[in-house]
């Protein structure tokens, strides 16, 4: 499915999002990575997407677009519908029409949360949520106009400028010494430019499917995850203290378990994503924060 002029870029959809950002990142002469944001490249206007299919002419599209705030979802399905299903679907037709193959970002959280042990692709989908259904729409309707298409399922997506607890959490300790760390949520945080790399290996590959690419490791809790980091940070000080989720009192539920393995990628023989408590470090290194400067 792919172009034979090969100096032609990897397009990527969302590029002011962390992920987008993230590839766009990884760019180099040889295999070039131009993101979009979405004043160029609305996944919901098929013109758009055909003008910048056409301006960039790429060898394949990564779709890294998505209303990605869970309780922003629930309050509004139809923009969640929208953006995670109907948006993709377009895009996927518009790829399939310049026989460009798409590679589509999903989440962990298309399953429910009820099993003990990590979800593989032969576990059925149950979302739970707003989000959770809007984005396993998004992979039936990608899958319905682009049965080749790859689906790279990722979970707790976190890094440099990125929105949720983890990306942000030593913003919160430069304004705080006191955190909640939510105790009964279980997943495998997976650091962005970790994901970013793993992306383009399948791509390199020029596989199909249903993936799932997460950082390695122990399936951790959001106090875990936020302990680890600060720590690595040098920011013992910071008091954790441990919530519920049902305490927070957030709109949208939650898968409570939701770590994924992918039997796929070991069938392929890929090496394991890094463990996220390496990869956690990398984050702080790349954060640079440093402990508080003691008080005059
Ligand atoms: N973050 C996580 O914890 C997590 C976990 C599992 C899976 N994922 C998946 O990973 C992918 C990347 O997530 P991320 O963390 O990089 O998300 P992000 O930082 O929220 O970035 C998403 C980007 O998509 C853009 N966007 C929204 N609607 C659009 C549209 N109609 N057309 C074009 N662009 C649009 C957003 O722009 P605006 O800012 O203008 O809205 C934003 O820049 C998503 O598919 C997400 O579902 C994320």
């Amino acid at each position: 499915m792919s172009h034979p002029m090969s100096n032609h870029p990897i397009l990527v959809t969302g590029g002011g999002g962390l992920l987008g950002r993230t590839l766009a990142s990884l760019s180099t002469p040889d295999r070039p990575i131009v993101a979009v944001g979405r004043s160029e490249l609305d996944v919901t206007d098929a013109e758009s997407i055909a003008r910048a299919l056409g301006r960039h002419r790429p060898t394949a599209v990564v779709n890294a677009a998505a209303m990605t705030d869970v309780d922003g979802c629930e309050r509004d399905p139809e923009a969640a519908m929208l953006a995670n299903a109907a948006g993709p679907g377009l895009l996927a037709e518009a790829c399939t029409r310049s026989a460009t193959r798409l590679v589509h970002v999903s989440t962990d959280f298309v399953f429910d949360g009820t099993k003990r042990e990590p979800y593989t692709t032969d576990d059925t989908p149950k979302p739970i949520s707003v989000y959770g259904r809007s984005k396993l729409e998004g992979e039936l309707t990608v899958l319905a106009a682009q049965p080749g298409a790859l689906i790279v399922r990722t979970s707790w997506l976190f890094g440099v400028g990125g929105k949720n607890f983890a990306s942000r959490i030593f913003e919160y300790a430069s304004a705080t010494n006191r955190l909640k760390g939510i105790v009964d949520m279980r997943s495998l945080p997976t650091y962005a430019p970790d994901l970013a790399a793993r992306i383009l290996e399948l791509i390199n590959l020029d596989t199909s499917g249903t993936f799932h690419c997460c950082n390695s490791g122990e399936p951790a809790t959001w106090f875990d995850v936020a302990r680890a980091a600060l720590d690595d940070a040098g920011r013992s000080d910071v008091e954790l203290i441990p919530v519920t989720v049902a305490e927070l009192g957030l709109p949208a539920p939650r898968p409570a378990f939701s770590a994924m393995r992918c039997v796929r990628s070991e069938a392929l023989g890929l090496a394991p994503m890094r463990p996220w408590r390496d990869a956690i470090k990398a984050f702080a290194a790349e954060a640079a924060i440093g402990p508080r400067p003691a008080p005059k």
